[in-house]
């Protein structure tokens, strides 16, 4: 449930009209609404109860600082896969001692970085990254707190670009090779061994994947405990999916609750490193149509946001709904929603019925997750402006690009 309705026929952000806001701020434009984000992490730490958890929120879903900063607030942790997103957390006022540090490529200086900001834990995904961390530790004089992000290999039936526990994954470790690399990790000095963890993809909308993962896990934990390496946590990574058009996954309570079922009475703190769960719906995409164009077999909207600000639906084939910000009457026809980029495979949405004049203000829905943070500014557009809805007000927290920001940093030849 997200907090975008109708009332008198047009769309609100909670008690905002999104017309209003489009109009104030101009399109495209990112609209995010703080009492689904709120509600949304919520129901993770309400269902997960008295078991000691974390929740990582992964920083990579919606990264704006506005954002980080409202859970940090309600005392949620962050998985990080970058220095960026380490300086963005910090800058945003979160407890670095509540940091997971995720990510296949971490360079020295990056675990520099989280070592000297106390971050809770590195994932580590392999083992030459294993001896890395340890080499920085020990020039800094520090212990790294570390876990093994183990590949489960189980399929999580979700797209190709977005499932990363399988085998043919680049992530993680085998789960074949898992206790070698513990022990490996144990007998290196500058490290701590803490937990295990997994993440096995995205977008997933059955709870069995996560169950055959998290029973891998499980027996994991008590192969090493029985050679001696007791660990203290147990993360189980993101990829609760959400509902863009018809799919029904669990909701995080039921999520959580299957996942503190099988965990029973273990000791280990749970941790979760959920994105899309949190923000997906908690965010719209706001577009003006600028042209009505009648083709011989199509008809298209053409409006401001493109690819540029949305890619999901060009790079994954993504379905997001689009809806009228003020219904009008009138017949419907079926348009593809496009943008001005100069690529075929720049739309929003195809053969969507709608009924449309130029002018008209568009809401793409479920936006607020890898939307605003995978934009490029390709054919030289300025990224969108964002704005964070809190009832009756309404904030910019992250003003449109410039173009003159555009070539900041670029130099002239003499
Ligand atoms: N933890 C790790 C290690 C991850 O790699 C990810 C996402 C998450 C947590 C959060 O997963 P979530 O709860 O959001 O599913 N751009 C794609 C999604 C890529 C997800 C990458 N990893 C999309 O727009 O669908």
């Amino acid at each position: 449930m997200d907090h975008f309705n109708y009332r008198d026929g047009q769309l609100w952000a909670e008690s905002v009209p999104v017309a209003e806001l489009a109009r104030q701020h101009g399109t495209p434009c990112y609209i995010y609404s703080r009492a689904t984000i709120e509600r949304h992490y919520r129901a993770f730490t309400e269902a997960v109860g008295n078991h000691p958890h974390l929740i990582c929120y992964a920083v990579k879903a919606n990264s704006n600082l506005a954002i980080l900063n409202l859970l940090a607030r309600l005392g949620s942790g962050f998985d990080i896969v970058s220095g960026g997103e380490l300086a963005r957390v910090l800058e945003a006022g979160g407890d670095p001692a509540k940091v997971v540090f995720s990510g296949v490529g971490k360079t020295s200086a990056e675990i520099r970085a989280a070592l000297e900001a106390g971050i809770y834990c590195f994932n580590v995904e392999s083992e030459p990254e294993l001896a890395r961390i340890n080499r920085v530790a020990g020039e800094m004089g520090r212990t790294a707190p570390i876990s093994i992000r183990v590949n489960p290999d189980v399929d999580a039936g979700t797209h190709p670009y977005i499932s990363t526990g399988l085998k043919e994954n680049k992530f993680g470790i085998p789960m074949t090779e898992a206790e070698r690399v513990y022990q490996v990790a144990v007998s290196l000095p500058h490290l701590e061994v803490k937990g295990v963890d997994c993440h096995i993809g995205s977008q997933l909308t059955t709870l069995p994947p996560f169950i055959d993962a998290l029973d891998r896990l499980l027996a994991l934990v008590d192969r090493l405990s029985a050679q001696g390496i007791t660990l203290t946590h147990l993360d189980v990574g993101g990829g609760l999916g959400v509902s863009y058009d018809e799919e029904k996954p669990p909701l995080p309570a039921e999520y959580a609750a299957a996942l503190r079922a099988k965990i029973g009475d273990r000791p280990q703190t749970l941790i979760l490193e959920p994105g899309r769960a949190i923000m997906a719906n908690a965010g719209i995409l706001v577009t003006e149509v600028e042209f009505l164009k009648h083709g011989e077999e199509k008809h298209f909207a053409i409006v401001d946001a493109a690819m540029n600000d949305l890619l999901r639906p060009s790079l994954y084939g993504a379905w997001q709904q689009i809806v009228p910000v003020i219904r009008r009457s009138g017949p419907e026809r079926h348009y593809d929603v496009v943008g001005p980029v100069c690529e075929t495979g720049d739309f929003l949405g195809k053969e969507r019925a709608l009924t449309l004049e130029p002018g008209d203000f568009l809401a793409v829905r479920s936006a607020g997750a890898y939307g605003f943070t995978m934009a490029s500014n390709y054919n030289s557009r300025p990224r969108a402006a964002e704005v964070l809805v809190d009832g009756e007000n309404a904030y910019l927290v992250r003003a449109r690009e410039r173009v003159e920001q555009l070539w900041q940093g670029e130099r002239l030849l003499p």
